[in-house]
């Protein structure tokens, strides 16, 4: 996998580290801080979405591994922040923002998730990125793998049943056609794949905050985090 080609910038610092299960919040929370605080952002789940989609229309078969390494390694995925419009994801020159959301990815991204060689490539290129620039980073083994010496962790949760609705409502609202029985026993399961993996799955880091944002507005959690970081980011400028 190459490297995004967006130019180097100055070292970066500062990384905020926000991991959790699907729908708690995480990629919200992410983009809204990273513009308080005019950081940089990185999605890390859209990378394994972006080679799930290749994997995909390549019609790869997604259980043998060496194909995926193989495949990665062909492979260029850049995400760039466009004013006014949010993080697009490039995939070999492809803007896939959109393809990468779809339920087809989103229930085939474990073989990628839980292929060791790719995720130590992934984690190499999100490492890069995150030399490079004050970042908010969100996925699933940030503050444990990829930057387990990051300045801020987080581990956001909520309960099962807000986080489906939660899904539910951002579905309804693409007007995508779904069951959402269907849906909830997915969830569940992506919920069981990614905490039970064994190469970067999802778990609290020792040292990270949690918060629980069952019953929690945007705002109030955004607040949160702003408590922990204001209070020792001396270099942290909103
Ligand atoms: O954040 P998301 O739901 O878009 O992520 C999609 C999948 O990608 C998720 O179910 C597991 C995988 N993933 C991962 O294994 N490690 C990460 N750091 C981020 C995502």
């Amino acid at each position: 996998m190459a490297p995004s080609s967006r130019p180097n910038k100055p070292l970066g610092t500062i990384v905020i580290a926000i991991d959790g299960p699907a729908g708690a919040g995480k990629s919200t929370i992410a983009k809204a801080l990273s513009k308080r605080l005019h950081f940089s952002y990185l999605d890390t789940g859209a990378m394994y979405r972006a080679l799930t989609l290749k994997a995909l229309r390549q019609k790869i078969s997604l259980g043998n591994e060496a194909a995926l390494v193989t495949l990665a390694q062909e492979t260029t995925i850049d995400l760039r922040t466009e004013t006014d419009q949010g993080l697009h994801i490039f995939l070999d020159g492809e803007d896939v923002t959109t393809a990468i959301r779809s339920l087809e990815v989103t229930n085939n991204t474990f073989y990628i998730a839980r292929a060791p060689q790719v995720r130590a490539m992934m984690v190499e290129w999100q490492r890069a990125i995150g030399s490079r620039h004050n970042i908010v980073v969100e996925g699933r083994d940030v503050g444990t793998v990829v930057f387990p010496q990051a300045t801020y962790k987080f581990y956001l949760d909520a309960d099962f049943k807000e986080r489906s609705q939660r899904r539910i409502l951002e579905l309804k609202a693409q007007k995508k056609v779904f069951d959402e029985d269907v849906l909830k026993k997915e969830l569940q399961e992506r919920d069981h794949k990614d905490m039970t993996r064994s190469v970067g799955p999802l778990k609290q880091a020792a040292d990270a905050v949690r918060i629980d944002s069952t019953h929690l507005t945007i705002e109030q959690v955004i607040e949160k985090i702003w408590q922990v970081v204001k209070n020792h980011g001396q270099a942290v400028h909103p």
